[in-house]
């Protein structure tokens, strides 16, 4: 199928208010230290949602990236969200967004594909737009992932933070602009290690979850750390080759911000010069759906994404899942 040339019209981001430094595990009695994390992961903060929920982490973003594009909620035809963490398993999270944003036109579905949800989403989006004929959609990743992560586990709560990105998607008639390229794979064979044992169907919550803590996020970091670095290497190429670019023509190159460790690895496999990677996984943390769109949102605002860039976007996430897009501005 003809690709309908959809630009990113307008980004934005909802950051929790509260800041949580790696000095304050001690006080929640967490076994680490900064310097273990810092090296380890490249992560000094994350931001934890005391109060506000993933709606509302969710509808700021969307509000800020509708304003951006100059889009009124009564305008999007389409509402994608990526999220592992939503307010509440039964209606989608995409529905109480739509409701929190007052998008009545809106068709609204999430997309189960962890921290790739972001790029699922905007092939979802894009294809939905040149099947269905929408004109602009709105796709979010946010995660509220301080409420599913076992905050006794060392090995995996410092490395989770909260936050919501999202991004506006448009039909154009510049055929130079907007998504030149999109990639998505997965691979459920490797479920088990990243995953939320309990709290689904089949063992849903009871005293028994609660009490071996299996509804929160158990990972395997030495794996999934390979199948990242592995599955990005491959994503990059595989979108570069679909629209015909190499490392040399990207301009900037957004990864998921998982760890600065995997970020490196997988930019030199890529060919990208680490000054042409956006990192800011020192401040966020892991968001996972939210991560990508969180960085394009502050990659455009701070100039490092101007008319006419070319960029690279690419995630791995829980699935395994694993995607890459190429995006001109
Ligand atoms: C999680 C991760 C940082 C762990 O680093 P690692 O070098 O693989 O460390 P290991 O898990 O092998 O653990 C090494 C030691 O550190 C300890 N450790 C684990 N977490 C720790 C923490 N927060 N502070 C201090 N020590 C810790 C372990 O207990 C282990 O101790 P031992 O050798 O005495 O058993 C790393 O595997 C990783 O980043 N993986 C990818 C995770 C990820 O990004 N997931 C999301 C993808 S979307």
């Amino acid at each position: 199928m003809k690709r309908p040339f959809v630009h990113l019209a307008g980004t934005g981001r909802g950051i929790p208010a509260t800041v949580f430094k790696n000095s304050e595990f001690a006080s929640i009695g967490i076994d680490t230290t900064d310097e273990w994390i810092v090296e380890r992961t490249g992560i000094k903060q994350r931001y934890v949602a005391r109060t506000e929920t993933a709606t509302d982490l969710a509808a700021k973003a969307a509000r800020c990236a509708m304003e951006k594009a100059g889009v009124q909620p009564g305008e999007l035809d389409l509402i994608v969200l990526g999220t592992a963490s939503p307010d509440r398993l039964l209606p989608s999270a995409a529905v109480d967004l739509q409701a929190a944003l007052g998008a009545g036109r809106a068709a609204a579905l999430d997309v189960g594909a962890a921290c790739s949800g972001f790029i699922y989403g905007s092939v979802v989006a894009e294809g939905m737009m040149a099947t269905a004929g929408y004109e602009t959609a709105l796709v979010v990743g946010v995660e509220k992932l301080s409420a599913i992560t076992d905050w006794t586990d060392r090995s995996t709560c410092v490395l989770f933070g909260d936050g919501a990105g999202a991004a506006i998607l448009k039909r154009s008639r510049q055929h130079q602009k907007g998504i030149l390229s999109t990639y998505v794979r997965s691979d459920g064979t490797l479920g088990d290690l990243l995953c939320r044992p309990s709290g689904g169907a089949k063992r849903p919550f009871n005293a028994d979850v609660l009490a071996d803590r299996s509804q929160f996020i158990r990972m395997n970091g030495r794996e999934v750390f390979k199948h990242a670095v592995r599955s990005m290497s491959d994503a990059c190429g595989r979108a570069l080759d679909a629209a015909k670019l190499t490392g040399a023509d990207i301009d900037l190159m957004i990864p998921h911000q998982a760890n600065v460790r995997i970020i490196e690895a997988t930019a030199k496999h890529a060919n990208i010069p680490m000054d042409k990677v956006y990192v800011n996984v020192d401040r966020y943390g892991n968001t996972s759906a939210a991560s990508v769109p969180i960085a394009l949102d502050e990659a455009i605002e701070t100039g490092r994404i101007r008319d006419g860039s070319t960029v690279l976007l690419v995630a791995f996430g829980a699935g395994f899942t694993w995607g890459a897009m190429a995006v001109r501005f």
